[in-house]
């Protein structure tokens, strides 16, 4: 199984853009921890960063014979981009969509998700480890649905 795990805009700030949110771990980190639980599960991962919306369709679009499944924290594209939410749908990957705050205890503009009621799970607010949580629970839903 083959796993592309997206960031999108700014995510490439993670340890320096608000820390109180964010916590203190850079991108870079994140994605060789991401790296590390993927070899324990036997599983290939890729990591993308990009802040640009079209690079980040394109990526998707990318995917679709070579990826199984999608973890995308779309940064604030997730309340802004139908492109986004069409690449997902058109290329028919199974995807989460993560949010390292609790996007639903912040501003309202945040509340709102193009994403959610397409997407096979969300999580928000567990911090950085909602990438692993949901990178586990990815594996098993493949294991399930193979
Ligand atoms: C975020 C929440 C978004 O509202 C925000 O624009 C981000 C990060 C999160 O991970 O909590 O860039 O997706």
């Amino acid at each position: 199984h083959s796993i592309l795990v997206v960031n999108g805009p700014n995510l490439n700030l993670l340890g320096v853009r608000e820390p109180q949110i964010y916590g203190h771990t850079s991108l870079k980190d994140l994605e060789n921890h991401l790296k590390d639980v993927a070899k324990e599960l036997d599983v290939d991962i890729e990591c993308y960063q990009s802040n640009s919306e079209g690079d980040i369709v394109t990526k998707i679009q990318d995917s679709r014979l070579n990826k199984d499944f999608v973890l995308i924290n779309a940064g604030a594209y997730t309340h802004t981009s139908v492109a986004i939410r069409d690449a997902l749908t058109g290329v028919d990957l199974p995807f989460y969509e993560i949010h390292i705050s609790n996007v639903h205890r912040r501003e309202e503009f945040r509340h709102h998700s193009y994403l959610s009621d397409v997407a096979v799970g969300v999580i928000a607010g567990f911090g950085l480890n909602g990438y692993e949580y949901a990178l586990r629970s990815a594996v098993d839903f493949l294991g399930r649905n193979r």
